[in-house]
């Protein structure tokens, strides 16, 4: 019998003794003697990439993931040598090459193995394609768990699972399925309580076995390209998905309303019916900031065209909503309709801009339209000019916010649902075949999307949202989960994607609240909508080929329970908004899984349910029908429950009721919680006074709000307000110190604190060392004071 082992070795081929070695500042070059190059790079004292050539040749260095804005910088590279080894050490890092077989190994410092090659680098070469089909493998430490990879509708601990990267028009894609939209080659291993990334940045399909075919055995390989990683180490799971995320690059921050609830479907149209259902938000005072048009706005599916028998005057009605505090997001596909009569369609042949098949003639696919080219979105030039197309679009019909959709990009009627392998693209001056393109064409094409809308909208921030992505594309574009459907089971599916997505770099994520396909009924919506609000993008989308699916196509009880969830997200807004900044600013994803949030608690490992919102919300929905609650694992630590203020501790699970019109939602005590009054959409009103939820405990927390103008660029010259909260409670006081920066003055003057938990009654009152009458603080009830938002130092002694 041949063993799994026998079988990896079969056609593959090996490094074998290394031969020469030298150095260059931070890079260090391993050659074998039969033309196997290994660059190791140290890019920081945790980071390092590794990148194998074959036959003595690297490809050009070339990347699409990686961030122009990195920041690199080593401090201390020893490399020694002794008769089988190399070792070379960093600040943080042992890492140790071996002479007969170029396998590597890391350890920490204390000489703890974190990642250790297997049989490391081998290759195929690929006869029919060309160039190698290039592997890795690893052995699984003891108790290794592994996360991250993207939109994985999968446990989120991958341990013995398959998993292929390859972004993919899923519709109605089901748990488990794979590969789904999104390819993002980034995991996150976990044992003896540290953590580590690997970051396989190669393009082509990309493949991960976690311990799936060899029970010790991890191992990652690409169709094509270059072995070519980057190790991350933590040692905790935060430090490495902010590496990770710092080196993919984040958003910069969206304007405000696009954290607010977003309504849509396929498709609104005509414009009576967009405004009947302005109206109807407004009516029913339920808070909502966007509305969306789907393809059917458009003249015969041709992108950058309107309807003008369904839509007569699309400047007047988006300006009708603008004033009623609406933005108008509408939809743009790859696919350009073949027709010579059409000027996008002429101008991108007149420009030689659509992709070609390898013999010349163009790539043909059908899409809505019917028969379509499609623009090649890796060529620079196609890019600026597909920029530019926006520009009526915006600055002139005024539109606020584009999606772009089909983006993988999808064909119909063909079984490889996208464009033949063969079709050839520039890839900045790379050329090369789908192969290497495909993973990569829907970043290029939201890139360029989103080029052309910040130019468009300036002064005011752009908002783009797209479906396919690879690692990376969180620096242009929001991005939602796909054609899902409304069934319990993907609710599950959609925390666990939004939970898997944050933590791989790609924070700005929601689902299509309710499900794409098919009908939920109303307690399912309900649910859904329950979680979906503690998502980053928070929009309700579904294909309108059955029932209608706004907050009040339900029963009057649903509807209630939506409006509610909508006003305490619009409450949350300076929460959530502070979220995004710490995300935009320092990588720090805006959801937290439980093990993200706490590795070194075992019981946290394969939890997929609960999550934490920001730093310091806890949040499980209900995933079943009937439920009247639901056993969850609260972590470690003392949490208020949010609806009650009950105090719970942590590290064990608990039974937590939750009727229809409540979700397990709890605060981290010590927090201070920023809320603003409800408002029917972002800057209806002048906040004029900012609530502070504060929740008491004997010890510290630090808690941070920040606030600009909610659009525009004035906070990137300082004009923003970032506030610290240092709290520190004790049995009989409290201190609050707050730490301020920044030269944006908030259109409020007060605070009003509110506090939760108070284990004593308020007697005496200080503002910055000086007594206040209680009667000043406006002391309402027990536990809500007024106070200015000025103060440094607020002390409360109880009686
Ligand atoms: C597929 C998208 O995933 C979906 O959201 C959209 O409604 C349809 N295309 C129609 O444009």
């Amino acid at each position: 019998m041949i063993t799994n082992t026998e079988l990896e070795y079969k056609g593959n081929l090996y490094p074998n003794t290394i031969v020469d070695f030298y150095r260059d500042t931070d890079k260090l070059y391993f050659t074998t003697s039969n033309g196997v190059i290994l660059e190791i790079t140290i890019l920081r004292d945790s980071i390092i990439r590794f990148r194998y050539a074959t036959e003595n040749i690297f490809e050009p260095d070339f990347s699409y993931a990686i961030s122009e804005d990195v920041s690199l910088g080593y401090n201390e590279l020893e490399v020694n040598e002794t008769p089988t080894e190399y070792l070379v050490e960093t600040a943080k890092l042992r890492l140790l090459v071996d002479k007969k077989t170029m396998r590597t190994q890391i350890s920490d410092l204390d000489g703890k193995i974190i990642n250790e090659d297997e049989l490391g680098f081998h290759w195929e070469e690929n006869y029919e394609h060309g160039g190698n089909t290039v592997k890795m493998s690893k052995i699984t430490q003891s108790a290794e768990s592994f996360y991250g990879m993207g939109d994985k509708a999968t446990h989120s601990n991958l341990k013995g699972k398959r998993v292929s990267n390859w972004v993919t028009d899923q519709y109605a894609y089901g748990k488990d399925q794979d590969p789904l939209y999104k390819a993002i080659p980034f995991f996150i291993g976990l044992h003896n309580n540290k953590s580590y990334g690997i970051f396989f940045d190669n393009s082509f399909r990309t493949y991960f076995d976690f311990a799936h075919e060899r029970r010790n055995i991890t191992s990652f390989w690409a169709d094509g390209g270059e072995m070519n990683y980057y190790f991350i180490y933590g040692p905790q799971m935060d430090q490495v998905v902010k590496s990770y995320t710092n080196l993919t690059g984040t958003p910069e921050l969206p304007p405000m309303w696009a954290m607010g609830y977003h309504q849509s479907k396929w498709s609104y149209y005509p414009e009576s019916n967009v405004r009947e259902i302005a109206a109807n938000f407004r009516k029913l005072r339920i808070p909502c900031d966007a509305l969306y048009l789907d393809i059917d706005y458009m003249d015969g599916f041709r992108c950058f065209t309107w309807d003008k028998s369904r839509f007569p005057d699309p400047k007047k009605m988006i300006s009708d909503l603008e004033d009623d505090g609406f933005k108008t997001v509408v939809m743009i596909d790859p696919g350009i309709k073949i027709d010579k009569d059409y000027w996008v369609y002429q101008e991108a042949v007149e420009n030689d801009y659509f992709c070609k098949r390898a013999d010349g003639p163009y790539m043909k696919g059908k899409v809505w339209p019917g028969e379509c080219n499609f623009p090649d979105f890796t060529n620079p030039q196609v890019r600026e000019w597909w920029a530019e197309l926006y520009k009526e679009m915006m600055s002139e019909t005024g539109v606020h916010a584009v999606w772009n959709d089909m983006n993988e990009p999808a064909v119909m009627e063909v079984p490889t649902k996208t464009a033949p392998l063969d079709t050839r693209h520039d890839y900045d001056g790379h050329p090369c075949s789908h192969r290497k393109a495909h993973n990569i064409y829907g970043m290029q094409m939201v890139r360029a999307t989103y080029d052309g809308i910040k130019k468009y909208v300036y002064p005011k921030r752009p908002f783009v949202i797209t479906r396919a992505a690879f690692a990376g594309t969180q620096r242009f574009a929001s991005t939602w989960t796909g054609d899902n459907v409304a069934t319990w089971e993907h609710l599950w599916i959609a925390n666990v994607q939004a939970q898997r997505m944050c933590m791989s770099g790609y924070s700005f994520v929601g689902s299509d609240i309710g499900g794409f396909a098919e009908q939920p009924n109303g307690e399912l919506f309900a649910r859904w909508i329950q979680l979906g609000v503690f998502h980053p993008f928070c929009r309700v989308h579904s294909s309108g080929d059955h029932g209608d699916q706004e907050p009040w196509s339900f029963d009057n009880e649903v509807t209630d329970i939506v409006r509610k969830f909508i006003e305490i997200r619009y409450q949350l807004l300076p929460y959530l908004y502070t979220m995004f900044y710490r995300y935009s600013k320092d990588g720090i994803p805006m959801l937290k899984s439980l093990v993200h949030y706490d590795q070194e608690d075992h019981q946290t490992h394969f939890r997929t349910d609960e999550f934490i919102f920001g730093e310091q919300i806890l949040i499980c929905p209900v995933q079943e029908p009937n439920a009247q609650g639901r056993r969850m694992y609260i972590p470690r630590g003392t949490w208020y429950n949010y609806w009650t203020d009950e105090v719970v501790s942590g590290g064990m699970e608990k039974w937590v009721v939750a009727s229809l019109d409540k979700i397990p939602f709890f605060v981290k005590e010590g927090a201070i919680i920023p809320k603003y009054p409800i408002q029917q959409y972002v800057g209806e009103l002048d906040i004029e006074e900012l609530q502070l939820d504060v929740y008491y405990k004997n010890g510290v927390e630090t808690s941070t709000v920040y606030e600009d103008a909610q659009d525009g660029y004035d906070y990137k010259k300082g004009r923003y307000s970032l506030r610290n909260f240092n709290f520190k409670g004790k049995e009989k006081e409290l201190v609050i110190n707050q730490f301020k920066d920044g030269s944006f003055i908030t259109s409020y003057k007060t605070f009003r604190l509110n506090f939760h938990g108070l284990p004593f009654k308020m007697k005496k009152i200080q503002v910055d060392n000086e007594t206040v009458d209680l009667k000043d603080v406006k002391l309402n009830g027990s536990n809500n004071i007024q106070i200015s938002k000025d103060f440094t130092v607020l002390h409360i002694i109880g009686a």
